[in-house]
C-alpha cells in the first residue's frame, strides 16, 4: 500500500510531505470510501506480467500516453508546478500510473480536509470524477506517468468552485450513499 495522510495547513513548500504531527494516516478503505482506487503493480514487469492489461481491459481505457515532468524537461516548470496545484475537478477521471519518480495527489475527503496520497513507481491511482483534488510532485522534482482514459481523453481542468457541475453533483451523490 502507499502511504496517504491528513494534510496539515503550513503555507510552507507545496513539495514537501506535510504530515500533521502526530500523523493521522488515511487507508486503503479511507480512500476508497471517497471513490479513490489504487493498485500497487511491479514496476519492473508490468508490461510483461498482464496486471496493467487486465485493469486496463476491465475498465475499459483504450488511451495511454505518457508525461514527464522535470525542471529541464519542461518549460516553464514553476509556473506548470503551480497550475498542477490548483484545485480542481474533472468531467472523467483520472488516471495516472507511475513509472518513474514520484510526487503527491492531494484529494478533498468527504468534509472537505485535504489528504495527501504519496505515489511512487508501480502505483496505479484513480481519481473518481467530480472529485475536488490537485497534484505537485515533491522534493525530487521528478516523476514519469502513464496517463490513461476511455476514449478521446478530456484534460479539461475546472477550478474550484465547480459545484454546478453535473459530474460534481453525482460524485457528492455516490459519497452520501457509500456513508448512509
Ligand atoms: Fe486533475
Amino acid at each position: 500500500m502507499t502511504e496517504a495522510w491528513y494534510m496539515d495547513d503550513s503555507l510552507e513548500d507545496q513539495r514537501l510531505p506535510h504530515r500533521l504531527d502526530p500523523p493521522q494516516p488515511v487507508s486503503y478503505d479511507g480512500l476508497k470510501k471517497i471513490g479513490v482506487l489504487y493498485w500497487k503493480l511491479n514496476p519492473k514487469t508490468f508490461k510483461e506480467d498482464g496486471t496493467l492489461d487486465k485493469i486496463r481491459k476491465d475498465r475499459g481505457y483504450t488511451y495511454e500516453d505518457c508525461i514527464e515532468c522535470h525542471p529541464e524537461k519542461m518549460e516553464n516548470y514553476d509556473a506548470k508546478l503551480k497550475m498542477f496545484f490548483e484545485e480542481h475537478l474533472h468531467t472523467d477521471e483520472e488516471i495516472r500510473f507511475i513509472a518513474d519518480g514520484s510526487g503527491y495527489f492531494d484529494v478533498r475527503d468527504a468534509d472537505n480536509r485535504w489528504i495527501r496520497i504519496k505515489c511512487c513507481p508501480g502505483d496505479l491511482i484513480i481519481l473518481p470524477a467530480g472529485i475536488y483534488h490537485r497534484f505537485t510532485l515533491d522534493e525530487k522534482d521528478y516523476i514519469k506517468a502513464m496517463r490513461l482514459f476511455i476514449g478521446e481523453p478530456v484534460w479539461k481542468a475546472h477550478n474550484r468552485p465547480a459545484d454546478d457541475m453535473e459530474c460534481r453533483k453525482q460524485y457528492v451523490k455516490d459519497l452520501q450513499s457509500t456513508e448512509s
